[in-house]
């Protein structure tokens, strides 16, 4: 049975991904750093003892070598859902820095060489490759300066991808504005910054999984996320910065 694996799949988007592509009928490698969290990932499934756990933690890069040497032995793997990402909130300066190389090794270096590992096996089995990257990619984010670098970074390598694979494989660059997940709390972000442009975990997965359907694509879920990029693409960045800096920072 073709198996698909998800990065951060122990809650928010990952969870969602894991409920509707068993849905699909595929087979699920999860992984996440939080046994306990994963568990409540498989408790949510229909057929949990179908599926598989790992465990690693993508800032630490012996860790990643030792999750794709693992996932080298699965013979019917044929697809990544690089989702895991964390932010960093706070005034570049203020914040630890060790901290924040951690952000560009989990959402930009740990999905780059796991994909480089894994895509000869991915390509012969004709699979996809679905990479959870941000609409803080269009914008340079004050006060959540390194996670937007890394996730420009995301976007223009999947983006770079999916364009050398087209006919190949297929490849959608998912570029979320503001869902409920953990993401906040795990940045740090203070309660009460809500959004407008809040769009659910669910919708979320379902509009990448539809993308995905029609071969694959730039893909930005729901219509609150769209009229964001539109407004992202239509504000002056001299603006959108100070617009950005007023409403994030501390
Ligand atoms: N929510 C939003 O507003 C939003 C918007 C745009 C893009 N995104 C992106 O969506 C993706 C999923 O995030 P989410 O919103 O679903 O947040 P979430 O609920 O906090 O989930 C993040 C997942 O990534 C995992 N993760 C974080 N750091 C990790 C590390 N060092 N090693 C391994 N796994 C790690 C977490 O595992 P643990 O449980 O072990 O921490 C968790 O499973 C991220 O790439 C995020 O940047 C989120």
């Amino acid at each position: 049975m073709a198996k698909v694996f998800i990065s951060g799949a122990s809650g928010g988007f990952g969870r969602e991904f894991a409920i509707q592509l068993e849905a699909m009928g595929y087979d699920l490698i999860l992984h996440g750093r939080d046994r306990v969290r994963l568990q409540l990932t498989l408790d949510a499934l229909q057929h949990p003892k179908k599926h598989l756990c790992l465990i690693a933690d993508l800032a630490i890069p012996e860790e990643v070598e030792q999750l794709i040497s693992r996932l080298r032995q699965e013979d019917e793997l044929i697809a990544l859902v690089n989702n895991a990402g964390f932010g960093v909130w706070g005034r570049f300066v203020e914040r630890e820095s060790v901290l924040q190389q951690e952000v560009l090794q989990t959402d930009l270096m740990a999905p780059m060489h796991m994909s480089h590992a894994l895509l000869p096996a991915l390509l012969k089995r004709k699979g996809f490759m679905i990479n959870v990257s941000s609409l803080a990619a269009e914008t340079p984010l004050p006060c959540l300066a390194s996670y937007a670098a890394a996730k420009a970074g995301l976007t223009f390598w999947s983006e770079a991808l999916r364009t050398e694979l087209a006919e190949k494989l297929r490849v959608v660059t998912l570029a979320p504005g503001p869902s409920p997940t953990g993401f906040r709390d795990r940045s740090g972000m203070v309660a009460g910054k809500g959004s407008f442009f809040r769009t659910s975990a669910g919708e979320v997965v379902s509009q990448a999984l539809q993308c995905l359907e029609q071969g694959g694509g730039y893909c930005i879920p729901g219509w609150r996320h769209k009229l964001l990029f539109v407004i992202q693409c239509l504000t002056p960045r001299c603006l959108s910065l100070k617009l950005m800096y007023k409403y994030l920072r501390l």
